[in-house]
């Protein structure tokens, strides 16, 4: 089966990003053949900066690698080296009602939000479409924010199709409802635009500082605390198997330790977790050659996928 999904570059990693997204999707290449690649085109819907969007790009494939995407078993390339996509997105335009992007509330959002209405903006979705379009997808992964999206997708696909034929393949999002929201240093949903994130990516003594932040009751010292709604329970436990979860519980009952004691440990957890990906992180930073090598072996593979498809849908429509 074949999966794809888009990464918006958006800068510093926080744990609710990994364990929300990224794990699971990077889990999707050991049983499919997966595609994944940088929107690019799609953040310059909301950059300012040339030089930060480069950057991010970049620092997003780095990521991406670090913490387990295995080119050689994933597509992994950047959205703008395939620009066939936007031949494709034109021509998915034509197929797209206007009511069908007036109700896309991702638009409405982002306008709330102060960020520019443009016509790139209003017609993300198209983009979007012609990313899963233009390589036979079947399965998309998305978050809930991203469904519409998806629907959009099919409703475009079915559209050409019902005029052309069985050209596209219509493709189906996959939602994850197991993946957790995880909670932030004050117990809300950990985000970037709270201020409530534990980075993936620090140095070992800023990751003390950032858990020992963590809201804890005023339970006093000697006194057995209660893990079930404690925060630094909650993010400790996504690193633990049962029987490391059932051993903390003790501890926390036991009455022995304080919050600090167990906020040094959740430090140790996330910086033990996160060993192999720092590693490999300084690695492919020190050998950024490499990152652009294997993103450019993804895109010729992608292209040629996508040069195929596009000779297709021109010839069906009548512009080749
Ligand atoms: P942020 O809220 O920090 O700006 P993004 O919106 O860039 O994060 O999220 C990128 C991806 O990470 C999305 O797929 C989102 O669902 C996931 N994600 C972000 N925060 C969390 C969280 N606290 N719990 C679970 N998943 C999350
Ligand atoms: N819009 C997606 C997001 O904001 C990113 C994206 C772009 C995407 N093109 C895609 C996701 C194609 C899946 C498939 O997260």
């Amino acid at each position: 089966m074949r999966v794809l999904t888009g990464i918006q570059a958006s800068g510093k990693l926080h744990i609710g990003n990994y364990f929300g997204a990224m794990k699971p999707m990077i889990k999707l290449q050991e049983e499919n053949e997966l595609f994944t690649f940088i929107a690019n085109y799609h953040s310059l819907t909301s950059s300012t900066d040339a030089a930060l969007l480069r950057d991010l790009t970049l620092e997003a494939a780095v990521d991406y690698l670090s913490l387990g995407l295995d080119p050689n078993k994933t597509t992994f390339w950047i959205q703008s080296d395939v620009p066939e996509v936007l031949e494709l997105y034109w021509i998915l335009s034509k197929f797209t009602p206007m009511g069908l992007l007036e109700r896309a509330h991702s638009y409405k959002d982002k306008v709330a939000k102060n960020i520019p209405a443009s016509h790139a903006l209003f017609s993300y979705p198209v983009l979007m479409a012609a990313d899963i379009l233009l390589l036979d997808t079947d399965k998309v992964p998305v978050g809930k924010d991203q469904i519409q999206h998806v629907e959009i997708t099919r409703d475009i696909a079915i559209k050409f199709n019902n005029k052309y034929g069985n050209i596209l393949t219509i493709p189906e999002y996959i939602v994850d409802d197991n993946v957790a929201t995880i909670v932030g240093l004050d117990g809300e949903k950990m985000s970037k635009s709270y201020g409530n994130t534990i980075d993936i990516f620090m140095d070992e003594k800023a990751l003390q500082k950032q858990c020992n932040k963590i809201v804890t009751s005023s339970t006093p010292l000697g006194e057995p605390l209660d893990f079930e709604n404690c925060n630094v329970y909650k993010i400790a436990s996504l690193f633990l198997d049962d029987d490391g979860k059932k051993e903390l519980q003790m501890r926390y009952k036991s009455g022995l330790e304080g919050y600090g004691s167990f906020k040094k440990y959740l430090k140790e957890l996330i910086w033990n977790e996160f060993e192999a990906a720092r590693e490999k992180r300084e690695y492919y930073q020190s050998h950024i050659d490499e990152v652009k090598e294997i993103l450019s072996f993804g895109a010729n593979k992608a292209r040629a996928i996508a040069k195929e498809k596009i000779r297709t849908v021109k010839d069906a429509v009548g512009l080749w």
